[in-house]
């Protein structure tokens, strides 16, 4: 059986992606393989650990794509490099763009994003990295946790695929809570739910229900 062609959008340092490429190497994604990884900001760590496990990584800088056209320009880019690689299925760890909803709707059902939150709690436009966690904080909340989604134009408003709690301390800073919600949940659900999705993906193209 062929494998679900897997490519991993990236921003930043990439420690989801590293949870995925462990998994892969543990035998963990039996029906997905990761094959490229793609960054839209220079100097991304996580292309370094995309390397160091022998998988393609490259640089679609969305700053280098033009001002009157940017978004267009990135991700006709983008698509460009995902039909190369033959990808069936996308995966967005840590990865900072918007994308368009002309783009969701193309791959519907065939992105996946992790978010360090239980949405619908602090969640949408603007809502990332360690904002997060203050807004947590802030609001007093015991139990917070993540959850992997499908992508849709509502900035993490697509179907709930997974989610995972995580208790809230009294003393936690944001940075506290920030590492305990990715050691405790999102390293363990973003990998699990990649290999759920790949084996529905792959059920559906071979028929099997
Ligand atoms: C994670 O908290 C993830 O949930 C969010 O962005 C962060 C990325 O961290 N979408 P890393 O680059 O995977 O270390």
């Amino acid at each position: 059986m062929e494998k679900i062609r897997i490519a991993v959008l990236v921003s930043g340092g990439g420690t989801n992606l590293q949870a995925l490429l462990d998994a892969q190497a543990a035998g963990k994604l039996p029906d997905g393989e990761i094959v490229l990884v793609v960054s839209d900001r220079a100097g991304a760590y996580a292309l370094e650990r995309a390397r160091k496990a022998g998988v393609q990584a490259a640089e679609i800088l969305r700053k280098a794509c033009g001002e009157a056209n940017r978004q267009a320009v990135f991700e006709g880019k983008l698509e460009a490099a995902l039909a190369e690689a033959r990808i069936d299925l996308i995966v967005l760890a840590g990865f900072l763009s918007i994308l368009s909803e002309e783009f969701t709707r193309k791959w519907d059902h065939r992105i996946l994003n992790i978010h360090p939150s239980l949405i619908p709690s602090f969640c949408g436009a603007g809502v990332y990295g360690l904002k997060v966690h203050e807004a947590a904080l802030a609001r007093g909340v015991k139990v917070t946790g993540a959850t992997v989604h499908y992508v849709n134009e509502i900035p993490d408003g697509g179907e709930i695929i997974a989610q995972k709690a995580v208790e809230v301390r009294p003393d936690d800073t944001p940075e506290a809570l920030q590492r305990r919600v990715m050691e405790e949940a999102e390293w363990i659900l973003l990998p699990r739910a990649t290999e759920t999705v790949c084996r529905e993906i792959s059920a559906r193209k071979t028929g099997r229900t």
